[in-house]
């Protein structure tokens, strides 16, 4: 008896040992995603926009069992195709937001390792393939600028817009927006986030408020080389929108600082290219991972009781 408890409770740490990250939720369908971010509308669907010709629209009714629906732009996007560098090219990392009965999404075009790059806002009130007003181009970059127009997003805070973007270069930058176009409202930009580490990989960053704290989420590291990709999901917390963020250790985000959220673990590689939802049953956190088979759709809960995210 007393050999079977025993037993038992080292089963029980070997299993807690084995499980120290927990692998994403369940998720089925077409999950196939790069880059995705996720909306939920009026009606409680889930919507989830990610990288790909036309960006690529996939929906679920219950945050598992996911469809794809289309694309945002099923006629092309030829107003991006100075910033691809080619014909109806792929168009990357979108952010959505719905509020008010529609949703708010920002994209961008752009090619690997280019500056020549660009971010441009769309609206659209169903979500679906076609439904999307082109609300043009918000902000675009080239090699005379210090960072890189590419991978926006939206935080709202006091009914004020803040977009983040940036990649490598300089890192993440903050740029206030006007709450009925969308577009830069001052020149001003602000630095978030920069490393000088593997050649300043930061980028995919999100900004989402929990309590007192907004927490800024990057991806540091490599993407987009299948099963040799090295994302990983890195935060920093500041009491202001727009900085200065720390990481758990004290270590500024401006300074190479970043407390690691999610990286690779088991046979889930490169996490990365993230965003947040606030959801029913708490914070949700939505990114890609690599399998021998190509990108998919992660999902988890994030915890942030403890003052930093915890994923569950
Ligand atoms: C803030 O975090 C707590 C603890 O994880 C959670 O219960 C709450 O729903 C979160 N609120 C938002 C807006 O994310």
């Amino acid at each position: 008896m007393c050999c079977i408890i025993l037993f038992s409770a080292l089963i029980f740490i070997f299993a807690s040992a084995c499980q120290a990250v927990v692998g994403p939720g369940k998720v089925t369908g077409d999950t196939a995603v790069h880059d995705p971010t996720m909306c939920k509308d009026n009606t409680g669907k889930y919507w989830v926009f990610s990288t790909g010709v036309g960006i690529e629209i996939r929906s679920s009714t219950d945050r598992i069992a996911f469809t794809r629906v289309g694309v945002v732009w099923p006629n092309g996007a030829p107003w991006t195709d100075q910033y691809t560098g080619t014909s109806n090219g792929a168009l990357w990392a979108p952010d959505c937001t719905y509020m008010n009965g529609q949703f708010y999404l920002y994209y961008a075009a752009s090619s690997f390792g280019s500056q020549n790059s660009a971010i441009f806002f769309a609206r659209s009130s169903t979500g679906l393939p076609g439904s999307w007003t082109n609300d043009g181009l918000v902000t675009s970059t080239s090699s005379n600028n210090n960072y890189n127009a590419i991978d926006p997003n939206l935080i709202i805070e006091n009914g004020l817009w803040y977009l983040s973007l940036g990649s490598f270069w300089t890192g993440i930058k903050l740029m206030s927006a006007s709450s009925s176009t969308g577009k830069p409202s001052s020149s001003s930009i602000t630095s978030l986030a920069q490393r000088s580490a593997n050649n300043g990989a930061i980028e995919a960053s999100v900004i989402y408020k929990n309590g007192s704290f907004f927490y800024l989420f990057t991806s540091w590291d490599n993407c987009c080389q299948g099963t040799s990709s090295t994302y990983n999901i890195r935060v920093g917390r500041s009491s202001s929108v727009a900085g200065p963020y720390v990481d758990q250790s004290g270590v500024a985000l401006t300074s190479g600082g970043g407390t690691l959220v999610l990286g690779t673990h088991d046979n889930i590689v490169g996490p990365g290219g993230q965003d947040l939802l606030a959801d029913n049953d708490g914070p949700i956190l939505v990114y890609h991972y690599y399998t021998s088979s190509g990108s998919f759709l992660g999902i988890n809960r994030l915890d942030f009781s403890s003052g930093w995210p915890v994923v569950v």
